[in-house]
């Protein structure tokens, strides 16, 4: 596969890429985004067996996104529906024909999509994740889906490829045309790549039901009422629903910082990593074990900007809007004092909200693991809930967790890209309020990524 030639850390925090003309991916520009988003990057040998681990991390490594394409005509791929294999790298033919009407229907012709030669459509199965994680499951889609996003919008800025993530949709138009059993599988975010200014024509033929056989994951599923229910309850119906839910904007900030502040040391672009993003994601996994060091400020800058200077999507309206806040545990960051922060975007500081070492405090807020308490740091994002789903309804819920898995994704490159490591976490939600507060009072935690120098990389 050629490479980009394009620097991570350029990538993941480079603005919408505006088209000047048309811009079409063929079939090699897409493997490459398919893989470097969802293939499989490494196997492991256990002794149970292999076990294969794709280039976004997921939790519990369940995979339990799908990836599906929906094109007009390429270069040398024809138009249809397909089915992203990430075992073969192979793409497998659903339907034949140009169905990008539907889709511009059911976003009720969002423009990204119109113009778009290709949408790449993420679904999310629930029993994939579930019989582990139970209904825990429905947030999951949101966070695993955000981190191939992370991937999957550094690629295309590589390949100077427009894309834009779009979380409103006509639920049911959108799972018909993939033929989904929609008590299994539900589609949960799309991306329209490239730009063509002819907008597609109706489909030449119906959407007739599939009869694809599929193989069972289980002998027997256990249904969790909880995440149908929460699915369905942000489902929108219309077209006219989808186009008032897109004109909504939120531009929610912080108050102005009444603590002492630190402004964030940023590398500069000449001592900024240049390493390229396929090695970046190749190299991606998630940290273990952190070795309880301290990393710079400069390191932890950098982290905190490129990750976080605007995502293209369909609720984050102007560019560079964001649901979630970032707040920060310090443990071992050399000129920073241990403490607690919250991040102020926009101003480019961070303001200290308590001092002290709070390594314990994070092992209890991690669910009491190791891993957020030996880390240099830990980033947990909270969102004022409340506030989101009065402006977006519940389809708001999807958007917040999606950012978050974006939001954190981002953050792994960001920290791979330095040789340091990273690991997203759960949580013991109500608890990380209480810590951050009074600051983060009336807002719920969403996210949490851990961040340090990693003990297998001080052995090397
Ligand atoms: C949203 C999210 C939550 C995670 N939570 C935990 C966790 O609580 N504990 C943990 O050890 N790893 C956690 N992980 C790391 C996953 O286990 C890891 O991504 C997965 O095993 C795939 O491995 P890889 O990231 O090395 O490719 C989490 C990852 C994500 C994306």
């Amino acid at each position: 596969m050629p490479q980009t030639g394009k620097a991570a850390l350029s990538v993941i925090s480079q603005a919408t890429v505006f088209p000047e003309g048309e811009v079409v991916p063929n079939l090699q520009s897409l493997a490459q985004i398919l893989y470097f988003s969802a293939g499989v990057t490494k196997r492991k040998t256990y002794p149970g067996g292999e076990l294969s681990f794709r280039a976004a991390s997921c939790t519990g490594a369940l995979y339990e996104i799908e990836l599906y394409l929906v094109c007009g005509d390429l270069p040398d791929l024809e138009a249809g529906v397909y089915h992203f294999g990430p075992a073969d790298l192979g793409l497998r033919k659903l339907r034949a024909g140009d169905y990008r009407r539907v889709l511009v229907r059911a976003t009720g012709g969002e423009p990204a999509i119109s113009h778009a030669p290709v949408t790449i459509i993420f679904t999310g199965t629930y029993w994939r994740n579930a019989w582990k994680y139970q209904a825990r499951t429905y947030r999951h889609f949101g966070w695993d889906n955000g981190t191939i996003l992370a991937n999957l919008l550094a690629m295309c800025a590589a390949l100077g490829l427009p894309a834009r993530v779009v979380c409103s949709f006509v639920d049911s138009e959108v799972n018909r045309l993939l033929n989904l059993d929609t008590e299994r599988e539900v589609a949960f975010s799309m991306v329209p790549l490239g730009y063509i200014s002819r907008l597609p024509a109706e489909p030449a033929k119906e959407m007739a039901p599939l009869a694809l056989e599929t193989f069972p994951l289980s002998k027997t599923e256990v249904g969790y009422p909880a995440m149908r229910e929460m699915h369905e309850a942000s489902s929108l119906l219309s077209e006219e629903e989808v186009a008032a839910w897109r004109a909504q904007t939120l531009v929610a900030e912080l108050p102005a910082p009444t603590g002492h502040t630190v402004p964030l040391e940023v590398l500069s672009e000449e001592e900024m990593s240049r390493d390229l993003i396929e090695r970046v994601i190749f190299r991606r996994g998630s940290t273990r074990k952190f070795a309880q060091e301290a990393i710079t400020f400069a390191q932890l800058s950098t982290m905190l900007d490129r990750s976080s200077r605007g995502i293209p999507a369909d609720f984050l309206d102007p560019y560079g809007a964001q649901l979630n806040d970032m707040y920060v545990i310090v443990h071992a960051v050399e000129g920073l004092t241990s403490g607690a922060y919250v991040f102020h975007r926009r101003r480019g500081v961070l303001e200290c909200l308590k001092e002290g070492n709070f390594r314990s405090e994070a092992y209890h807020l991690g669910l009491e693991q190791e891993l957020p308490a030996e880390a240099s740091l830990a980033v947990f994002f909270l969102a004022d809930l409340r506030l989101i789903l009065e402006h977006f309804g519940n389809r708001g819920y999807r958007a917040v967790q999606l950012e978050a898995g974006i939001l954190g994704g981002k953050l792994y490159l960001a920290a791979c890209a330095q040789r340091l490591g990273a690991t997203g976490l759960t949580f013991f939600d109500d608890d990380v309020t209480t810590f951050f507060s009074p600051h983060a009072e009336g807002k719920c935690a969403i996210f949490l990524m851990a961040l340090g120098r990693s003990a297998r990389q001080r052995q090397r």
